[in-house]
């Protein structure tokens, strides 16, 4: 918990109503892993170009995309890791190889981005939508609600940087003996009281898409400790791996244990592979800077009136991409997001009326509409669905009425300590002007 800060506040008009603005140096706005490419990747990539090596089992000994698995899992803690060509392709082949299929329901939160449900529609599964509580990540006790006879996963979001509360998680799902599928899409980097996200449950899942904390474009990777859920992971992400280990002399041994099955096409290219092990390197650099910058906000504002930042499960692990702040009502929200945004400060309120953000459950169309993938591909009416899960835009009041009342400032690792302070100098002319 921050100490109660001596504050200096700004005097003068808000600038809302034509006074001077607070912040007077332009606050840096970027992404993460794509705002840091730099010699490393290029180097990478044109190796890989000077070789004419695009395929990762044209020379095995020398992948990237083999180096990136191996170092991804040894910075995470765990035993595999498998590379594929999408954070949704993660949770597609994390779901498969925890043997989820038809009949199956796995519970996802209704704030998340869509691709968690749809990765559970696309094995055959049904999800079921819990809400979330003031972390913004899943509520623990809507999850226990909503078990049924046919649950067998629970799919923990860490979103927006913020990791879930996985000691909960944990229990219910030791309880209900549930598998525990981590989309850990955007939290790469984030911990859970000293273990990474990813570690903890059976299977965690990421995404190297632009927007993530390190991206290789398109990509993604699949983590676990258990031998038999990483061969069908292997398995399941490339239908012709067996051909590939053993033209490579490197069939694991594992295999022995599990009958080849039908696999898809989620390897990941050697320059996405390579762009990716460069990137690694940067992760923690990242996750430290946007940490140290939003301790700082945290530490200028705390205890300033009317303002609550956001509970963090664990605020030494979270990724801290933005610091948020729950009002007690949408009005505040507004007002408060407004006044800022005139001070010059980057800021967004995360719901809005009628922005049909596919981040949120309510805009889930097809997930809502439970719209077949094809005509005999239908989850829901699969005749070995014995439950009858029901959706409605109304279904999770709790989550919707939060959302409307977060207000986030997006950080970034380019910003220095003068751009914080002109943050926090902002956040409390506003908050003393509205709320004191
Ligand atoms: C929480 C979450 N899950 C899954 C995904 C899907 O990842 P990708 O876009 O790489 O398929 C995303 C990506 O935006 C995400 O934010």
């Amino acid at each position: 918990m921050a100490k109660v800060a001596v504050h200096k506040v700004p005097k003068g008009k808000l600038a809302i109503d034509g006074g001077p603005k607070a912040v007077t140096v332009e606050i840096p706005r970027s992404y993460f892993g794509l705002s840091e490419i730099s010699d490393e990747e290029k180097r990478n990539v044109l190796d890989v170009l000077d070789r004419q090596m695009l395929f990762r089992w044209q020379d095995a000994k020398r992948s990237y995309v083999a180096r990136f698995e191996r170092e991804f899992a040894s910075l995470l803690g765990v035993k595999y890791a498998v590379a594929v060509s999408s954070g949704t392709a993660s949770l597609i082949t994390g779901l498969r190889a925890l043997g989820i299929g038809p009949g199956d329901e796995v519970i996802v939160p209704a704030y998340t981005f869509i691709a968690s449900a749809s990765a559970v529609i696309l094995v055959g599964a049904v999800p079921v939508i819990a809400e979330i509580d003031d972390t913004l990540t899943m509520d623990p006790k809507d999850v226990e609600r909503k078990i049924t006879p046919n649950t067998k996963a629970i799919m923990p979001v860490h979103m927006r940087g913020i990791p879930c509360q996985m000691d909960e998680i944990m229990r219910i799902a030791r309880k209900h003996k549930l598998f525990i599928i981590e989309d850990c899409a955007q939290c790469n980097g984030g911990s859970y009281k000293g273990k990474r996200v990813g570690s903890i449950g059976d299977v965690g899942c990421f995404s190297f898409q632009v927007s993530k904390t390190i991206t290789t474009g398109e990509g993604g990777m699949v983590v676990t400790n258990d031998p038999m859920i990483y061969i069908r992971a292997a398995l399941a992400h490339d239908s012709g791996i067996t051909f590939w280990w053993k033209l490579s002399q490197e069939v694991p041994q594992e295999l022995k244990r599990v009958t080849p099955f039908a696999g898809d096409g989620y390897r990941m290219s050697e320059l996405a592979g390579a762009v990716g092990l460069a990137q690694l390197k940067k992760l923690d650099k990242i996750v430290a800077t946007l940490r140290k910058r939003k301790r700082e906000i945290l530490e200028d504002i705390a205890g300033a009136p009317g303002i609550k930042p956001m509970r963090v499960p664990d605020p030494d692990g979270e990724c801290a991409y933005s610091v948020n702040f729950l009002f007690e009502t949408v009005e505040q929200a507004q007002a408060f997001s407004k006044a800022l945004a005139a001070e010059g400060v980057p800021v967004h309120t995360i719901h809005t009326e009628g922005f049909p953000d596919r981040h949120i459950y309510r805009y889930w169309e097809y997930v809502l509409g439970k719209v077949p993938v094809t005509k005999n591909f239908d989850p829901w009416r699969d005749p070995r669905y014995g439950g009858n899960v029901s959706y409605s835009p109304d279904m999770c009041p709790q989550t919707m009425s939060i959302l409307t009342r977060t207000v986030a400032i997006p950080l970034s690792q380019k910003m220095k300590r003068i751009h914080t302070q002109q943050i926090s100098r902002a956040i409390l002319k506003v908050a003393y002007a509205l709320f004191s």
